[in-house]
C-alpha cells in the first residue's frame, strides 16, 4: 500500500522562486497515496499556475478567502478541519513573518490559524533573508509553538548567492511528511536521556554543585517526544517542569544518576548525557553540620564514575551522544572528549562568562562525530534541541543500516 494512503495533505504554495518545485512535490504526494488540496497565495500564482496543480492534484486550488463557490463547497473552516497535514512549501520570509504574528489576510494565514492540524513549513528564500536577525527570531517563535521547520538545505541559490536558505528538494519533503505522518524520525525509538546538574553533598546542608541549569536536556526531551520517541529522563536537581509524555526521574548526586540510568540502559537505544555531572564528589559526607572553627577547612575530593563511558562501553551499547561545556578551544576538547568515551556523537559550547552555555535560554552548539562536524548557531535551546534531534536521527539511521546490510 503506498505510504500516504488515506492521509490529507493541505499543501501551501507561497510567492518564492521554489514555488516551481511544487508541483513535483504534489506529484510525488499524490503517488504516495496521499489527498491534496493545494492553497496558493496570490503571489504564489506568479511563479506557477495553478492549472498545472489542478492537474496534478485532481483538486480545484483555492487562492482567495472570499470566493463564493468555493466557501459553499468547503468553507476555509471546514478545509482547515481537513487536512491531517498542513504543508507549506515553499513557505518565505514573509510568510514565516504573517505565521509568527498571527496574521490572517488571505487564505492560506487563515487556515494556519484555524486548523488544529500540525504545520511543516520547507523555508526557501536568499540566504541573507534566512540569516536575518528578524527571520531567525520568527522560526524560534514558530518552533515554540511546535510548527515544524524542515529545512533549509544549504547551497547554491536562484539570486546566484550560496548559503542556506534553498528549499529541502520534493523528494526530501516526501520523506519528511511520510516519517512525520507515521509517528516522527525517531518513531517507536526509547531515549534514555540525563540532564540538570549533581549534587554532592558535604554535609546534610551543604553540597559540591554547578551552574547547569538542566534547560538543554529538558529541551532535548521534549523535541526527542516530539519526534515519536519515548523519553526517560533522568534529571538533577534543576526547577523546571516535565515535558509531556516524558518519564522523569529525579536523582541528586552522582551515584543516583549513574544507579537509575545502568538500571535503564539496556531497554534503550539511544543515550544521550546532557547533565552537568560532577567529575569529584567530597570523599566523606559528614553526619551533622560542619561548625566553622578553624581557619582553613580542606575538602577531600574523589573522582565520580564517569557514567557516560560506561554506557558506550557497554557490549550492547546504545547510540551515545555527550556534551562537552568547554570555556576555551570546545571543539578540540570536545573531539578528545568523544575519541576517549567512545561517543558516536557529541555536542560542544562554549561556557563561561561571555559565551552562555549553562543558565541561559539559548545557546550555540557545534556537533561532532566520525569524520564529520556541523554548526548550529545561536538560537533558542528549544529550536536548537529540534536541529540536534534531526541530526542525532540521521546519524542513528545511517549507523545501524550500515550495520544490518
Ligand atoms: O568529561 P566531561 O565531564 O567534560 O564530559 C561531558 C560529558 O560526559 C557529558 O555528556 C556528561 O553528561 C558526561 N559525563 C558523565 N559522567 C561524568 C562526567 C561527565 O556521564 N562523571
Amino acid at each position: 500500500m503506498p505510504k500516504l494512503t488515506g492521509k490529507r495533505i493541505l499543501l501551501g504554495i507561497t510567492g518564492g522562486i521554489a514555488a516551481y518545485k511544487a508541483a513535483e512535490l504534489v506529484r510525488l504526494l499524490c503517488k504516495a497515496g496521499a489527498d491534496v488540496q493545494v492553497v496558493m497565495t496570490e503571489a504564489a500564482g506568479r511563479f506557477i499556475t495553478p492549472m498545472t496543480l489542478q492537474a496534478l492534484s485532481g483538486r480545484p486550488v483555492r487562492q482567495g478567502l472570499f470566493d463564493p463557490a468555493y466557501e459553499a463547497a468547503m468553507s476555509h473552516i471546514e478545509l482547515a478541519r481537513w487536512a491531517d497535514l498542513i504543508l507549506i512549501a515553499p513557505a518565505t520570509a514573509d510568510f514565516l513573518a504573517h505565521l509568527a504574528h498571527g496574521l490572517a489576510n488571505d487564505l492560506l494565514s487563515t487556515l494556519c490559524l484555524a486548523s488544529e492540524a500540525p504545520i511543516a513549513l520547507a523555508p526557501a528564500m536568499n540566504q541573507r533573508m534566512w540569516l536575518n536577525q528578524a527571520t531567525v527570531d520568527n522560526a524560534d517563535v514558530l518552533v515554540k509553538r511546535g510548527i515544524l521547520l524542515w529545512g533549509p538545505a544549504a547551497g547554491e541559490q536562484a539570486c546566484g548567492e550560496s548559503g542556506p536558505g534553498r528549499m529541502v528538494e520534493p523528494e526530501g519533503l516526501l520523506g519528511s511528511t511520510v516519517e512525520f505522518l507515521s509517528g516522527g524520525v525517531l518513531a517507536g525509538l526509547r531515549m534514555l536521556l540525563t540532564a540538570g546538574p549533581t549534587r554532592e553533598p558535604i554535609d546534610p546542608v551543604r553540597f559540591v554543585g554547578n551552574r547547569s541549569s538542566g534547560k538543554m536536556g529538558f529541551a532535548l526531551a521534549k523535541a526527542f517526544v516530539l519526534a515519536g520517541a519515548r523519553v526517560e529522563l533522568v534529571s538533577g536537581p534543576v526547577s523546571l517542569p516535565t515535558p509531556s509524555r516524558v518519564n522523569r526521574i529525579d536523582v541528586e548526586t552522582a551515584l543516583d544518576m549513574e544507579q537509575a540510568v545502568m538500571e535503564r540502559v539496556a531497554e534503550c537505544d539511544i543515550f544521550v548525557g546532557c547533565a552537568a555531572v560532577a567529575d569529584y564528589r567530597p570523599e566523606i559526607m559528614v553526619e551533622q553540620k560542619i561548625k566553622k572553627s578553624d581557619e582553613r577547612l580542606a575538602l577531600q575530593l574523589i573522582r565520580n564514575p564517569d557514567i557516560i563511558s560506561q554506557v558506550a562501553a557497554l557490549p550492547e551499547a546504545p547510540f551515545s551522544v555527550g556534551f562537552a561545556a568547554e570555556t576555551e578551544e570546545p571543539e578540540t576538547y570536545a573531539e578528545q572528549k568523544r575519541q576517549a568515551k567512545r561517543l558516536d556523537m557529541i555536542a560542544a559550547n562554549l561556557v563561561g562568562a561571555a559565551s552562555g552555555g549553562f543558565e541561559r535560554d539559548e545557546n550555540a552548539l557545534t556537533v561532532l562525530w566520525d569524520g564529520g562536524r556541523c554548526d548550529l548557531p545561536m538560537a533558542e535551546k528549544e529550536a536548537l534541541a529540534e536541529r540536534l534531534v534531526g541530526l542525532i536521527a540521521e546519524h542513528y539511521e545511517k549507523k545501524y543500516s550500515a550495520e544490518n546490510s
